[in-house]
């Protein structure tokens, strides 16, 4: 378990013990290593968010609106990393997190409509140092609570001293609605003495669709206004 404390545990412990040179020996062999593949997902997740934010530049200009309301990012806690390699039957072990898990690194994208996470998840795919390892689209088919996002897994390559790494970073992409209905399904499903309340996940499901009706018509009014924009901007210069 050595290799999974937090950094803030692995200096109090050396602290306290770095006389003891059998524990000295144990954090060089799974400490450091937990550290340095840390680092290594931190980096390749602000590869991620970086390419986001470049993209939001850049159709800023073309269009005149920013597509992306947020760019988050998350790296797993050593407690979550922990939990998810034990519930899964995984072996604990740094290696082992680095080919089992596809969300240490999580990067979460906020958009105002769902046609722009799909030209963003395009624009993003289409990049030709990032590979599609997976994808699942909760959008076009929900998850049965009413959950929607699109969900990439990709590989990102970060170049160190004397090798390139590709490093897996799980990528949500949500409109504003579905981020908050998706805050507040997993506030509640993480009450841990909540009983499953049928009327509770029929209210959820319901406002789920509601929200994706409304998202849809406040896309549509983007769309007309953009047609009307255009129109009056076209008579203009005649
Ligand atoms: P884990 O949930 O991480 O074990 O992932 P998985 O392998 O089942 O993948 P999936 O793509 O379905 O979910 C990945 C992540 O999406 C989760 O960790 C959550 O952050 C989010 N997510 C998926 N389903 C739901 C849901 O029903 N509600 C909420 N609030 N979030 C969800
Ligand atoms: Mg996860």
């Amino acid at each position: 378990m050595m290799e999974l404390l937090s950094s803030a545990q692995v200096e109090q412990f050396l602290e306290a013990k770095l006389a003891d040179r059998e524990i000295a020996g144990l954090i060089q062999q799974f400490a450091l290593p937990y550290r340095e593949l840390m680092a290594y997902y931190r980096c390749a997740m602000m590869e991620v968010s970086e390419k986001f934010h470049v993209l939001n530049e850049e159709m800023s200009l073309q269009y005149d609106r920013n597509p992306i309301e947020t760019v988050k990012t998350r790296l797993k806690s050593p407690e979550s990393i922990v939990e998810k390699l034990q519930r899964r039957g995984y072996p604990l072990s740094v290696e082992s997190i680095e080919a089992n898990l596809n969300d240490v690194a999580g990067v979460r994208v906020i958009c105002s409509y769902t046609s722009d996470i799909y030209m963003l998840a395009d624009a993003l795919t289409r990049q030709d140092d990032i590979l599609l390892i997976q994808r699942k689209d909760y959008i076009e088919n929900p998850k049965p609570n009413g959950y929607r996002s699109l969900h990439l897994i990709v590989g990102v390559p970060i170049f160190l001293r004397s090798e390139k790494k590709i490093m897996k970073v799980e990528v949500q992409f949500r409109t504003i609605s579905m981020d908050f209905w998706a805050s507040l399904e997993h506030k509640i499903r993480y009450k841990k003495n909540l009983p499953t309340v049928a009327d509770l996940e029929r209210e959820l499901f319901e406002c789920a669709v509601l929200s994706a009706e409304l998202e849809n018509r406040m896309e549509r009014i983007q769309k007309m206004a953009d047609c009307y924009l255009n129109d009056s901007g076209k008579e203009k210069k005649t």
